[in-house]
């Protein structure tokens, strides 16, 4: 019996579930597995199956032993695309863009991404953190166990230095898996104002390398965009990023086609992100390099964008598609992930499975994490949500519910 103990010993065994897996290894939609168990010991899943092979050894060695009723599991949701430590908000431009001035109009007149840059630097890291973890609890309501944080509102190396400290702080504090994404080359901060060569300078001879010296960086992202920064000036961050060995990603083809897909896909880039305006080449290059197209409706929806990204393109040329809520005070002020999952079908036509793919195994592989999150499969961690549905497509169908029920984050189990 000791050595049963031993064998199964497991911490949590959630029975009679409807297992949404979302592992390519599962041949059904959803990778679904009905009225099946799943077990966890430390941080990892060690058993996933059915109710009538499940080892009668094991309910007795099973500290905790919930019974899902039949209602739906999945892997925990990831959240790859966030702008969430800032400060301040934008309601001005909101207003502003209603009363007719475009988002490039309002950034080139000083508003924009600079305004959230100066009231970021005016905060302090636990003013920054304060505010920050209020947004991180109301995403992590939706289930959602890992995100990705960006820089990009210091614009210095102090004050990215304290953005990313925030970041960090915040995986330390909440049960939440933070990626920590340095996005220097988001705008030109106003004392370096026609300047851009120099600050991409002091970026990349700089900037990154303090802060990956440090260990704040997990990711290189950049801007590239007529309102951003060109394809030579990007390229040259990405060069000092693939010296230090980190991946990267690009905001691109956002508000015109800049082919920073193309360039993006010569780095390996995890993922390229926006993606309005991309073209058939650009789809080309991102099928060679296995590279996830982000696709982020809450920015669409917010800039009030017509022009939809090539979906049925991207689809048919199988690149992995992730959905994320890119949260941030300007173009997309959004904390809820369920929404986007809505927002992804109804605007871009994809299907509730692929939408949830967007928010698990597709959104891990864009945090190049594939092989520990996004799907459920014995080995991974023990990232899970319990959600008081049955039905995995209600998780993109019903708008404004919160059906998340307990999270399970690295084989913990909390109510929410
Ligand atoms: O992903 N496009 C650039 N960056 C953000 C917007 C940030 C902002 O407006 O503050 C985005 O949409
Ligand atoms: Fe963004």
């Amino acid at each position: 019996m000791k050595n049963d103990f031993k064998k199964y010993g497991w911490d949590n065994l959630w029975v009679n579930a409807q297992i949404a897996t979302m592992s390519s290894e599962v041949d059904a939609p959803y990778g679904l597995k009905p009225n099946c168990s799943i077990a966890t010991r430390g941080d990892r899943i060690v058993w996933i199956g059915e109710e009538d092979s499940l080892p009668r050894e094991a309910f007795p060695s099973t500290k905790n032993v919930i019974d899902c009723q039949g209602k739906l599991v999945t892997p925990g949701l990831i959240d790859c695309h966030t702008h969430l430590v800032h400060a301040g908000d934008r309601c001005n431009e909101f207003e502003m863009r209603l009363n007719g001035a475009s988002y490039e109009e309002i950034a080139l007149a000083g508003g924009g991404i600079v305004s959230t840059v100066n009231a970021t630097r005016k905060s302090s890291e636990d003013e920054l953190f304060n505010e920050s973890a209020s947004r991180l609890e109301r995403l992590m309501r939706d289930g959602v166990t890992t995100v990705e944080i960006k820089s990009g509102y210091g614009l210095n190396l102090d004050d990215e230095k304290k953005q990313l400290l925030v970041a960090q702080r915040l995986g330390e504090r909440l049960p939440v898996h933070v990626v920590k994404t340095f996005l220097g080359a988001h705008a030109i901060p106003p004392e370096y104002s026609g300047q851009s060569d120099a600050y991409i300078k002091e970026v990349s001879e700089n900037i990154l390398p303090a802060l990956h010296s440090l260990g704040l960086v997990d990711a290189v992202d950049a801007f590239c965009e007529t309102i951003g920064f060109s394809l030579n000036q990007v390229e040259q961050v990405f060069k000092v990023a693939n010296k230090l060995g980190l991946p990267v990603k690009l905001h691109a083809e956002q508000l015109s086609n800049m082919k920073g897909t193309q360039l993006a896909s010569q780095y390996n880039a995890l993922s390229v992100d926006h993606l309005e305006y991309l073209d058939s080449e650009g789809v080309n290059s991102i099928k060679k390099s296995g590279t996830v197209a982000v696709l982020l409706p809450g920015a669409f929806y917010c800039l009030r964008e017509t022009k939809l990204p090539p979906i049925k393109l991207l689809r048919e040329s199988d690149v992995p598609i992730a959905i994320a809520t890119d949260s941030n005070p300007g173009s997309s002020p959004v904390l809820s992930l369920l929404l986007m999952l809505n927002m992804g079908c109804t605007f871009f036509k994809l299907t509730p499975e692929e939408a949830l793919l967007g928010v698990t195994r597709n959104a891990a592989s864009a945090l190049g994490l594939a092989h520990e999150i996004g799907s459920l499969e014995v080995g991974k961690r023990a990232d899970i949500v319990l959600w008081n549905i049955s039905n995995p497509a209600q998780l993109s169908h019903t708008v404004g519910h919160l059906p998340c029920e307990q999270v399970m984050f690295r084989g913990v189990v909390r109510n929410v």
